[in-house]
Order: C-alpha cells, then sequence, then structure tokens
C-alpha cells in the first residue's frame, strides 16, 4: 500500500499556521492519506498512488467564508437607489422595507426554487476557492420558512463537494405575525422553531441581530441561554449600526464570533479577548451602508482577538458574492494587511466557525487546499474579480471547478 494517496510535489505553500511568520511559507511537497494532510516536507518521501508536480505554483490552505447569507429571493436594487438618494437602512427597515422586503419574496419561493437561486452564488464562491462556506437562515421567520431556508443550505452542501455549516438566524427581524412583540417571537423561536430545527438536525450555530431596528440585548441573552442549555454554539450580528453592547453579550456566552463590530468599544474588544471570541469584519457591508466608523481594528489586534473576514453576501447590505473582494476591502478600508487578510479567510474564519480541523496547511488538518497561479500570497488581497484559482480540493479531491 502507498504511503500517500496524493503527493503534490514541488510546491511553494503558505501554510498560515497560526504563529508562523511571513504566511508560514515553505518550499516542498504535501503528502496526503484518507482526505488529511499527513506529512509536509522539503523533500518528497514515501511512495503515493498519484504523484503530482506543481511546477512550483502556490498552495494555501482553501479559503472559508464563514458568514453568509446566500440563501434568499429576490433583491434589494430599488432600495439601493433609495439609499443612494439619501434613505438610510434604519428608515428602510421601519418603513417595511429592508429585510422584511427579503422576507416576503423568500416566504413566496419553493425549496427547489431557492436552491435554484443559491447555487450559482455558491459555484461563484468556489470559483474564487471557497471549500466551505457558513449559510444562515433569517429571510423566513416562521418555523415551515426558517426550516425550508435551512434545508436548502443543506442540499447545497449535499450537492456540491464544499462543506455547508448552517446557521439559524429566526432573531434576524420581527415578522408580522408577532408585531410589536418582540418578546413573544423570541419565546417562540425558545419553544417552538429552536427545538424543531435542532431535532432535524438542520442548524450547526445559532445567530440573532442585536440593534435597536431588531431585538434588543436581553431578548437575545434569553435566545442564547436557551441555545446554551440545548448545547449548540452561538454567534452575532454586533454592533454594526450603534454600540448595543453586542461584543460583550457575544462574549458573556463564549459565542464562536462576534461580527460586524463597527460600533464596538475597547472594552467589548477586551471582553472578546477574554472569551476567545472571533471578531468577524464584513467590509461589503460597510461599503454598502456608506458607513464611516471604521471596526475597532487596532484594539483587535492589540488585544489579539483574531479577525476572521467574510462575504456576508445577502441582498440587502452586501450585495457581493465574492470573498476575493473582501479581502481586498478589507485591507483598503480597514488597512488589514494582505497576510492579515489571508489568516481573515483561513485559520480565523475556521475558528469563528468551530471548525478546528481546518484553515491552515499541518499535519493532521483536512486537505482542503488551493492551487493558484500567482507570484506571491500577497496577491490574492490585491487582485479581486481575477481568476486565479488553479485547482481547489477538498479533503483530497479534486473539485470541477465547471460543473
Ligand atoms: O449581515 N445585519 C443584519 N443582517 C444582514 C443584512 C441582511 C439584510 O439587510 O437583508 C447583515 O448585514
Ligand atoms: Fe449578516
Amino acid at each position: 500500500m502507498p504511503d500517500w494517496d496524493l503527493l503534490l510535489t514541488d510546491a511553494r505553500v503558505a501554510t498560515l499556521q497560526d504563529g508562523a511568520a511571513d504566511y508560514g511559507v515553505f518550499e516542498g511537497a504535501i503528502g496526503i492519506r484518507d482526505g488529511v494532510i499527513e506529512w509536509l516536507g522539503e523533500h518528497a518521501e514515501g511512495s503515493a498512488g498519484d504523484t503530482r508536480s506543481l511546477d512550483g505554483r502556490w498552495v494555501t490552505p482553501a479559503l472559508i467564508d464563514c458568514h453568509t447569507h446566500i440563501v434568499f429571493a429576490g433583491n434589494r436594487a430599488a432600495e439601493f437607489e433609495q439609499r443612494l438618494r439619501g434613505a438610510s437602512y434604519e428608515e428602510i427597515a421601519r418603513a417595511g422595507g429592508g429585510i422584511m422586503s427579503t422576507v416576503r419574496a423568500t416566504r413566496e419561493a419553493s425549496e427547489d426554487e431557492l436552491l435554484r437561486l443559491a447555487l450559482p452564488r455558491l459555484m461563484a464562491l468556489m470559483r474564487e476557492g471557497v471549500a466551505t462556506i457558513e449559510i444562515k437562515s433569517g429571510y423566513g421567520l416562521d418555523i415551515d420558512n426558517e426550516i425550508k431556508m435551512l434545508r436548502v443550505a443543506r442540499r447545497l452542501g449535499e450537492s456540491t463537494p464544499i462543506e455547508v455549516r448552517t446557521t439559524l438566524l429566526a432573531a434576524h427581524a420581527l415578522p408580522p405575525e408577532f408585531k410589536n412583540d418582540a418578546d413573544r417571537y423570541i419565546d417562540h423561536i425558545c419553544a417552538e422553531i429552536l427545538p424543531r430545527v435542532l431535532s432535524e438536525g438542520l442548524a450547526d450555530a445559532v445567530d440573532a441581530y442585536c440593534e435597536d431596528i431588531a431585538f434588543s440585548g436581553p431578548q437575545v441573552a434569553r435566545l442564547f441561554r436557551e441555545s446554551e442549555s440545548l448545547g449548540i454554539p452561538v454567534k452575532l450580528h454586533a454592533d454594526q449600526l450603534t454600540d448595543g453592547g453586542g461584543a460583550e453579550l457575544a462574549a458573556h456566552f463564549s459565542a464562536l464570533s462576534a461580527d460586524h463590530l463597527e460600533y464596538t468599544s475597547t472594552v467589548g474588544v477586551a471582553a472578546m479577548a477574554e472569551a476567545n471570541t472571533t471578531a468577524v469584519l464584513l467590509p461589503a457591508a460597510f461599503l454598502t451602508l456608506g458607513e464611516t466608523q471604521l471596526p475597532p481594528v487596532d484594539a483587535l489586534r492589540e488585544q489579539n482577538v483574531p479577525v476572521a473576514i467574510a462575504s456576508d453576501c445577502n441582498p440587502g447590505t452586501a450585495p457581493m458574492c465574492s470573498l476575493r473582494s473582501n479581502m481586498m476591502l478589507a485591507s483598503r478600508l480597514f488597512r488589514l494587511t494582505p497576510e492579515e487578510c489571508m489568516a481573515g479567510v483561513t485559520r480565523n474564519a475556521a475558528r469563528a466557525l468551530g471548525l478546528p480541523d481546518r484553515g491552515s496547511i499541518e499535519t493532521g488538518k483536512r486537505a482542503d487546499l488551493a492551487i493558484w497561479d500567482i507570484s506571491h500570497p500577497r496577491e490574492l488581497a490585491y487582485w479581486s474579480g481575477t481568476p486565479q484559482l488553479s485547482e481547489l480540493l477538498t479533503a483530497g479531491h479534486t473539485v470541477n471547478l465547471r460543473a
């Protein structure tokens, strides 16, 4: 029996290992067995079922998009125009548009229709080197439609080689059935939606939108207590439009991540550091909303909070189905270095999803690898919209990028 199923030789490898300087670069070979990286070294060793020279091409961990809303129907281009004319995201939401307009379109769509709409979005991310993606519900806001969305997300994972992690975001907006009674809707999520979703194995985490136009801190805390008692990890849309103490709240519940964070205070950052909660920055939403308040990047660095970057792809605040573009925006808008951007879409994105088995090139990690036609990994946060992915491997198998 050969030592490796697949041996990649003559590779330039950016391991993105935690603590390694300069992208963790080395030149050499990668031995893969049973879908896992089993061996790394400068000179190829052992026998292999399949040996392939990469002729000096670069290999990085496959990318991970740890925050998306790619299952939805309709679009909000008319609201985009309204916002360009001066209306704010909050005003549109309070007038019954915003998230609710996508909820109406998504409720009307069948499961098959939602799958048909979401598949090209997933393929677009995959062609940029994404092998793991998180997809949230949150445009159903009732038991049947939240389940419908999550089933579509699971089917996306089953019908592609990409791993899909699903998140229940029933606490995204207040549905019309519970008008003026957010407390009663939170009760309904805790008593009905959450247990049913978990019993059907449809969610890997629970998320909520903590904001003036969505749910208050105490309401989110109630949902998170219930999630905690059921043993499901939490994450939070925190401090996107105002400092609502979202980062502190997420930290209090040892959330996997707190996301957005434009208005997070240094106290919030310290709480996240203490709780080991990953910060997920979403530059496309910052750009699309015309936001000027920058997330506290220096404080996150000083407190050693791991920073991930995600696309947040959604029809309202982030109509941009590209993780590579978000890397470029994170460097340009938030002044993250290209290396921080790479860590943000690999090992730190893996942390934001609670997936210690991936996100860097190390022995024992999944062989989810991206092979690139570039001259240095810093190019990955520099170009966007440029087809530089030469090959994507998930668990050691080449993905068909044309399918
Ligand atoms: O991540 N902030 C709330 N949720 C989404 C926006 C969803 C929408 O506007 O449809 C976000 O930005
Ligand atoms: Fe989001």
